[in-house]
């Protein structure tokens, strides 16, 4: 049997680092040892939580029960053709070496997603998305532990209903899945996505040729001119969606705002910059005790240093109040809170 510890401190294994502890802690190298813990935890009547990389979640309290961090290792080819290789990685492979280990190997698609934290395992939970990509347009299929039955199953593309930061283990069978191993269709002959936000100016300004490396650069360059570093500054990236509002709204919104930035969303619909919703609402830069909103991106809230789940998740309601008495419009916090 695997070895689970007690009264476990969870600073180490999230980013937003508040002091939070858990009952029990075990860590899965294995599918194998993810059933025998997860059989453990059913027999003792524990709450379970599965944790990747801890990059997307806010702790409000200590957490009873047991804690699986999932750590399944390994990156094979499955299968290539002319065009595309399949490569199956283990859940609990760094996200952000993976895409470099892609970078290395000359294989394209997830190059605009790089330096994003967390592991493989949790990219489908949300679909994961940057620069114009998201996960979806690189997803093969996925291999996934169905938590009450103990059984294997797996999950084709369409199987998994992806939409913006949506996937169906967010939706039906949230807590139901501990994903063990995702496959990825990458391709041999790259097909660059440049044409979002700045890469193309970013590439010009380090007089480059465009290839896989140097687009990842240019995304890594971007990324770490905005988004602070979990390792100095305690966050979990955006903490909002960034909402969608219908045809009838958007004009609304237009006519009272004409500055308002707004991107194409399906028939009808538009997505505005949360982003731009809150630095409006004067929160920007702004701090209440050891957390506050992020100064250079207003989308991402931060740990001063002390801060308590709790105090990050009044402050992100007070945000969500405020734009919605500005705007009409109801932000959705992205980041998982448990
Ligand atoms: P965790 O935080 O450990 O878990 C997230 C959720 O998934 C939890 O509910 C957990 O229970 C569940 N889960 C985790 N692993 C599994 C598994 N194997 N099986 C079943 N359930 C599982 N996200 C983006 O989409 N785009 C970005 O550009 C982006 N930028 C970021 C920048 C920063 C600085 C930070 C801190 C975060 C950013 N994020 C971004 C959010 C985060 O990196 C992603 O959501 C990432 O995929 C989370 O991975 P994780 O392993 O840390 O998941
Ligand atoms: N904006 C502001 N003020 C801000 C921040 C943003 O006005 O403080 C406005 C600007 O108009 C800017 C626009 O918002 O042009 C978009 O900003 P940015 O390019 O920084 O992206 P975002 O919409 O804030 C989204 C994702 C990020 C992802 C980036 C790049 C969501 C919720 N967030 O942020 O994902 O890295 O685009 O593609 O969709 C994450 O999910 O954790 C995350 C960081």
């Amino acid at each position: 049997m695997t070895k689970i510890r007690t009264g476990v401190s969870l600073k180490p294994f999230h980013t937003f680092g508040t002091s939070v502890s858990a009952e029990m802690l075990a860590e899965a190298a294995s599918a194998a040892e993810a059933q025998e813990i997860i059989a453990y935890s059913q027999t003792s009547n524990l709450p379970l939580t599965i944790l990747g990389g801890g990059s997307n979640v806010l702790f409000s309290h200590d957490l009873d029960g047991l804690v699986l961090l999932n750590r399944i290792k390994g990156i094979g080819e499955a299968d290539r053709d002319d065009t595309t290789i399949k490569v199956r990685v283990g859940a609990g492979e760094n996200w952000h070496q993976f895409v470099e280990y892609c970078i290395r190997n000359n294989w394209g698609g997830v190059e605009n997603l790089a330096l994003i934290p967390g592991n493989v395992g949790a990219s489908p939970m949300q679909n994961i998305g940057a620069y114009g990509v998201e996960l979806e347009s690189v997803f093969d299929s996925l291999e996934a532990l169905h938590i009450p039955t103990g059984e294997m199953h797996s999950f084709s593309k369409s199987d998994c209903s992806f939409g913006y930061r949506e996937s169906v283990f967010k939706g039906k069978f949230r807590g139901q899945y501990l994903i063990t191993h995702v496959t990825f269709a990458l391709q041999l002959q790259p097909n660059f996505n440049t044409t979002y936000g700045a890469i193309e100016l970013e590439l010009e300004s380090m007089g480059v040729e465009k290839s896989i490396r140097s687009v990842a650069d240019a995304v890594i360059r971007i990324r770490q001119s905005k988004l602070p570093d979990p390792k100095v500054l305690g966050n979990a990236g955006s903490f909002f969606k960034n909402p969608v509002v219908n045809g009838l709204q958007f004009l609304n919104l237009v006519s009272e705002f004409p500055d308002i930035p707004t991107y194409p969303a399906g028939t009808d619909q538009k997505k505005l910059a949360a982003g731009w919703l809150i630095e409006q609402c004067g929160w920007k830069g702004k701090r209440i005790g050891a957390c506050g909103v992020h100064e250079k991106q207003a989308l991402v809230l931060v740990n001063y240093g002390g801060a308590t789940g709790e105090e990050i998740y009044a402050l992100s309601q007070h945000i969500m109040d405020d734009v919605a008495d500005k705007f009409g419009v109801y932000l959705e916090r992205e980041v998982n809170i448990i």
